[in-house]
């Protein structure tokens, strides 16, 4: 859906580059908004501009509108898009048409009373391109106090800038990144970097760092404050953002903003915040990944160990049938720690299935004894999978794999001939994937002696598919099939799993 600023814009007359100047305009002046206490609009012609000054039948359409957060607003209604006749804004129409700021007085709606109005031209690459217009009711105004000289003060210079066409500042930092705002702070510096004022609540983050002395008059490193931000958007003439770190590890956050005239620094304006709570708590959500990735490396070396034991305690048995068992039972459990290897790596609670299966094919290979070397190849794939669905996955697939291998192509008793033997086709084991939105689906097909005539899943008593059956209908709340079709060229056993991708668990 196109929204209502996409379609303002569209109305409006403006090449790209004017257009994108509004626009930079607008991502930066609730910096200005706060310090004139008052809504701003940002008003654009609706058609090219007419050649007589009068200007009486331009059209104009609003491009932008915002509040102040030190003050209430004169407009509950969002006024973007809206069209107006030039008529109705005079002030506006003589600050597009002369290019000086036109301040004085205009009735907006009937029953309002009477507003103040101060338009400011917006200039882009010498030309104006539209009016950012202050909005305020003289009636309902702040108390005024030093604080709020010193911020009209302020309003007052960055006006001329925008006038100028050096504010918005061009390669401004990123949006979106968290900068402090006028409530956060405010000190303001003459254009030798000196304090001139301070705002409480930037008289209140410096006394957390530990800086109680006086500050009017001196640098911020007169004070005790670590950082070159003022001089360096002094030499930059573009805003500077610094962290400092000062005394018990309070953090604050400067941004100093350069106030240029005539291409020289006449001071600078530094917002400042104090952000300790902030960056306490991404430190926090840090470790937490951090303490996440560490519990499953360790439970990855647990299992290690346990592997080994069994492995040693699998060589002092003389009895093949309990040997076998030890070797079983390792098996499985590396397979478990091929899973916290992987989400050892990252937080998320989503593991990437498809570098688990590889790591499962390799220790099927590694582990299976058998007289044939069985080809296994993976088709498709499952992408991510929910964590806690991934350990009983990977053991279900593990051992179907291990089965296939074993199973499928078993030793050639004497003088028979066996399925995958020299002549037929060679032996294989192919892993299938597949996924829609609410189904995982798994097969292993092999192409061997196919199962037992006998055979039914839900009465094999053996540990393998004992286990495998326990996981897919109970952790999995899957289904399993397993057959065998003798009527194919290639025999052997097809094992189906069908899991759906959301259980509620
Ligand atoms: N892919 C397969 N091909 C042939 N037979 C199989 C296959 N998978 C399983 N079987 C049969 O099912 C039986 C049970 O398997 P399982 O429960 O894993 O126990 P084990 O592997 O310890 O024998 C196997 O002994 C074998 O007879
Ligand atoms: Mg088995």
């Amino acid at each position: 859906m196109t929204s209502p600023l996409e379609l303002a814009y569209r109305g409006a007359h403006l090449d790209p580059a004017s257009r994108s100047h509004l626009e930079e305009l607008t991502a930066s002046w609730s910096l200005l908004a706060d310090l004139c206490f008052s809504d701003l609009l940002l008003y654009a012609p609706l058609e090219r501009l007419a050649a007589e000054p009068s200007g009486r039948e331009q059209r104009l359409i609003v491009v932008g509108q915002v509040r102040p957060t030190t003050s209430q607003t004169l407009f509950e209604i969002d006024l973007v898009g809206e069209v107006i006749a030039g008529a109705e804004l005079p002030l506006v129409v003589e600050a597009l048409h002369t290019g000086a700021i036109a301040v004085g007085e205009q009735r907006y709606e009937p029953g309002e009373g009477h507003l103040r109005l101060e338009c400011i031209p917006v200039r882009c690459s010498g030309k104006v391109v539209g009016v950012m217009t202050r909005v305020w009711n003289p009636s309902v105004g702040r108390r005024r106090g030093t604080l709020e000289r010193v911020y009209l003060d302020l309003f007052e210079r960055f006006s001329v800038m925008v006038a100028d066409g050096i504010f918005p500042f061009t390669d401004d930092e990123l949006p979106g990144e968290h900068l402090p705002r006028v409530g956060d702070g405010v000190i303001v510096t003459d254009e030798r970097g000196r304090v001139t004022f301070s705002s409480p609540n930037a008289v209140s983050a410096l006394h957390r760092v530990g800086i109680r002395s006086a500050t009017i008059g001196s640098t911020l490193q007169g004070v005790g404050l670590d950082t070159t931000v003022v001089e360096d958007s002094f030499a930059s003439r573009l805003p500077v953002v610094e962290e400092i770190e000062g005394r018990s590890e309070v953090v604050l956050l400067l941004r100093s903003i350069p106030l240029v005239n005539r291409d020289e620094p006449t001071g600078a304006l530094v917002l400042l915040q104090d952000v300790t709570d902030l960056r306490h708590r991404d430190r926090l959500l840090l470790s937490k990944d951090a303490t996440i990735r560490e519990v499953h490396h360790r439970v990855k070396n647990n299992l290690q160990t346990i592997s080994s034991l069994l492995r040693l305690q699998a060589r002092r048995i003389e009895a093949p049938a309990g040997r076998t068992a030890l070797a079983e039972a390792e098996r499985r459990i590396r397979s478990i720690a091929v899973v916290h290897e992987i989400l050892s790596r990252d937080a998320s609670d989503q593991v990437p299935f498809d570098e688990i299966v590889q790591a499962l094919v390799r220790m099927a290979r590694e582990t299976s004894v058998g007289p044939y070397d069985v080809t296994v190849s993976v088709e498709g794939e499952l992408g991510e999978i929910p964590a806690e669905s991934a350990t009983p996955m990977s053991v279900v697939i593990a051992e179907l794999l291990q089965n296939a291998i074993e199973h499928g192509f078993p030793e050639p008793a004497e003088g028979v001939a066996q399925a995958g033997a020299s002549g037929v086709a060679p032996p294989r084991v192919e892993l299938v994937f597949g996924h829609d939105a609410k189904h995982y689906e798994v097969v292993v097909r092999d192409n061997g002696v196919g199962l037992p005539s006998s055979f039914d899943i839900d009465e094999t008593r053996s540990l393998g598919l004992s286990i495998v059956r326990d996981l897919v209908r109970t952790q999995l709340s899957g289904t399993i099939t397993m057959e065998s079709d003798p009527r194919t060229a290639d025999g052997g056993t097809t094992v189906r799993l069908e899991i759906p991708a959301h259980r509620s668990v």
